[in-house]
């Protein structure tokens, strides 16, 4: 019998390799942070604005954001207690920081251990991804305020950050 070796190494070799690549884009490969899935954190984050993904901040900007929810930007975006406990326990437990992350988020890699941003848009990774955005285009009427993120990437909600 002739086996024709080249075909099944190279077949391996594309399993192997498209397996990568998945593993990559679901890990976080600097374009995907995985999207909120809590119906209730989706619900009560994701009101005013997207529920951003929780892997874009360190558990120590998450902790500190909910203590001041009754100062939030402006707003008042208090919880209920138990409401305000499983929120913040599912933000903190999928940080970008949190143990068992595959993977640290390279938005916050620059991040001094001491800072605890309220802002995505002020870290300095995102601001450095950023940085080629200009004045024009943040004034833009369908974007208005850096926070939009969807208002460029439109894969957004589902994670993508690619553009
Ligand atoms: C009542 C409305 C409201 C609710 C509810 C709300 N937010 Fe916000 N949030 C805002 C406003 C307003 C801003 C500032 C947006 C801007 O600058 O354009 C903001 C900004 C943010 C930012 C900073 C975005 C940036 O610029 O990087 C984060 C992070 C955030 N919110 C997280 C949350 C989380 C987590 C929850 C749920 C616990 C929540 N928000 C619920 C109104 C709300
Ligand atoms: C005015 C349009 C605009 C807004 C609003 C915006 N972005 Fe971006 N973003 C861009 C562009 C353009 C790039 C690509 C920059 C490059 O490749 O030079 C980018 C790149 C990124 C990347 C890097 C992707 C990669 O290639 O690794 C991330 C992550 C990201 N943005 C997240 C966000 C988040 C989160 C928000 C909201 C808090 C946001 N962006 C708001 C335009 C925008």
């Amino acid at each position: 019998m002739n086996i024709p070796y080249r075909l099944i190494v190279t077949g391996l070799g594309a399993l192997v390799f498209s397996g990568l690549l998945y593993g990559y884009a679901q890990a976080g490969g600097g374009h995907y942070y995985a999207p909120v899935t809590d119906t209730v954190v989706q619900e009560e984050c994701g009101a005013c604005h997207m529920a951003y993904a929780p892997a874009m901040l360190p558990a120590r900007s998450w902790q500190r954001m909910m203590a001041g929810l009754d100062q939030h930007f402006g707003d008042n975006a208090s919880l209920d207690a138990a409401t305000a406990a499983r929120v913040g326990n599912y933000l903190a437990s999928h940080a970008a920081d949190a143990p068992g992350q595959p993977y640290r988020a390279k938005l916050v890699r620059s991040l001094p251990e001491s800072a605890a941003p309220l802002r995505i848009t002020e870290l300095p990774g995102w601001v450095n991804k950023h940085r080629k955005v200009s004045a024009r285009e943040w004034a833009d009427p369908a974007v208005r305020s850096k926070s939009n993120c969807s208002a460029c990437h439109t894969t957004a909600q589902r994670g993508y950050y690619e553009d």
